[in-house]
């Protein structure tokens, strides 16, 4: 396998990744399923908000970490970064097989990530020509399945869409995905404040804040902790090769825990901004947020429609969802193929063409799961909430918990304290909570989704010896 670390690129300087990673954090993620979940999970909304932040300081800002430690120590894509960190610590060659389910799981996301993108970017189309217009909840309810009955229309965006994402990656690290960022980052946050100033001033931000932040333990319902730890782990791109392949282009002198924390406050404040916006037009102009992956598409069109200066909005409002979902889905498909180029040196642009198609493909079968193949369902999901529950809800924390042993117990501290080179206290802490808070956090939650209510019996107790254990760790290797 080539192994070659000569030629390869690296970010222009510290705040050109601190960018594109922010880009490949904050999109869909963070506008569509933040919201939409939020919405699913009414009345324990304010848990889910908790659990979201909660879950990113103590799993998600230490798995960020060792996500860049490995891409960047490993010098290559995900499977060469795996392969390599681990012959150099001794390790069997067999972790590479993490980099491979990191770099299919992603191209997953991205077959429907790219189909939801297409809906943002028919609605700004429509937005842009038309004005919307849908005076009732009916009219923006029918236009929405309007658009989801029709595969034709659906292909057509996802096809744009895939062709946008593409064309970045074609163009290489440097001369493509970090420029498309460095454009359109800064006006992704220009206008979310603009929108969201907007946003108070016609819309009801106080209600909404509160919906948001509302703690009502006795609501809580069962889906919402996985649901928080899982959109932790979407909306920081963790888990699946995208952060491992722009950290391998991270220079060695960065220091990865003070970017690390740029990244993820930036991103969770532009992720609330964005709840705080889309809530407060939703309950200034009367609507209920409620279920399901529409719920965007079919609550704020009505908004756009009665307030003033509506088209505007409507349309600068998809520009902005837009570009979100640009910066992030070109990190779904670089993982990929900087595989291709680095193993079978291949032009960058033909492996991000070759690498599009069976992708595209894939995303015109969930283009059809809409409407003429509904009726094919795994466990009553079609093709698209198989992929979306898959990837998020299973690949995703499971290979966070592979990466958290990984460099936690496999990599040896010489490499680990080579590369985070941090101070010797906020080491050990970030170390002792990957290696215990991290994996005992995601195993717990997840059997408990797996095992409901009745495993919580054996998990609990299990739960709060290994929490003593924890604590006892850290304080040894404090005192030390
Ligand atoms: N974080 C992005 C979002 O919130 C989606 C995303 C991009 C992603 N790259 C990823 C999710 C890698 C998981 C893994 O929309």
């Amino acid at each position: 396998m080539s192994q070659s670390t000569s030629s390869r690129s690296t970010w222009s300087n510290r705040w050109a990744f601190i960018l594109v990673t922010i880009g490949s954090a904050v999109g869909l993620g963070n506008i569509w399923k933040f919201s939409y979940i939020a919405g699913a999970s009414e009345g324990s909304v304010g848990i889910f908000v908790v659990v979201y932040l909660a879950c990113v300081a103590l799993i998600g800002l230490p798995l960020l970490m060792a996500e860049i430690l490995i891409g960047r120590r490993g010098r290559g894509n995900p499977v060469v970064a795996m392969l390599n960190t681990a012959r150099e610590s001794g390790n069997s060659p067999w972790w590479a097989l993490l980099g491979w389910v990191g770099i299919f799981g992603a191209l997953m996301i991205l077959s429907f990530y790219s189909v939801v993108s297409g809906w943002m970017v028919d609605y700004f189309w429509h937005s842009l020509v038309e004005g919307v217009q849908v005076g009732t909840p009916e009219a923006a309810v029918a236009a929405y399945d309007e658009l989801m009955s029709n595969p034709l229309r659906l292909s057509f965006w996802h096809t744009i869409f895939m062709i946008l994402a593409t064309g970045v990656v074609a163009r290489g690290v440097i001369g493509g995905i970090e420029t498309a960022n460095k454009i359109m980052l800064p006006l992704l946050f220009l206008i979310l404040v603009l929108l969201t100033l907007w946003g108070a001033a016609v819309g009801d931000m106080p209600t909404a804040l509160r919906f948001m932040f509302n703690l009502k333990v006795e609501a809580i319902k069962p889906g919402v902790v996985l649901d928080g730890m899982g959109h932790a782990f979407f909306s920081l791109s963790l888990g699946m090769g995208a952060i491992m392949a722009y950290g391998s282009y991270l220079d060695k002198r960065t220091s990865i825990g003070n970017t690390c924390v740029w990244i993820v406050v930036a991103g969770v404040f532009i992720g609330l901004l964005c709840g705080a916006a889309i809530f407060s037009l939703t309950f200034g102009f009367d609507l209920t947020p409620d279920t399901g992956p529409g719920l965007m598409l079919k609550t704020l069109p009505l908004a756009f429609t009665h307030m003033p200066g509506g088209r505007v909005f409507a349309t600068l409002f998809f520009l902005f969802v837009i570009f979100a979902a640009w910066t992030s889905a070109i990190s779904l498909l670089e993982p990929f193929v900087s595989w291709l180029t680095e193993r079978y040196g291949i032009r960058r642009a033909r492996a991000a063409w070759a690498t599009a198609l069976p992708v595209w493909l894939l995303g015109v079968a969930v283009c059809l799961s809409f409407n003429d193949w509904s009726e094919y369902r795994i466990f009553d999901r079609n093709l698209f909430g198989v992929l979306d529950h898959l990837a998020t809800r299973f690949i995703m924390p499971l290979s966070g918990l592979a990466i958290a042993i990984y460099v936690g117990w496999r990599l040896g501290k010489v490499i680990v304290v080579d590369e985070i080179r941090l101070k010797q206290r906020a080491f050990t802490l970030w170390f002792n909570v990957l290696r215990y808070v991290v994996p005992v956090g995601i195993s717990l939650v997840f059997l408990y989704e797996l095992g409901g209510t009745a495993l919580l019996i054996y998990v609990v107790p299990a739960g709060i010896l290994l929490v003593f254990f924890i604590i006892k760790q850290v304080l040894r290797d404090w005192l030390k």
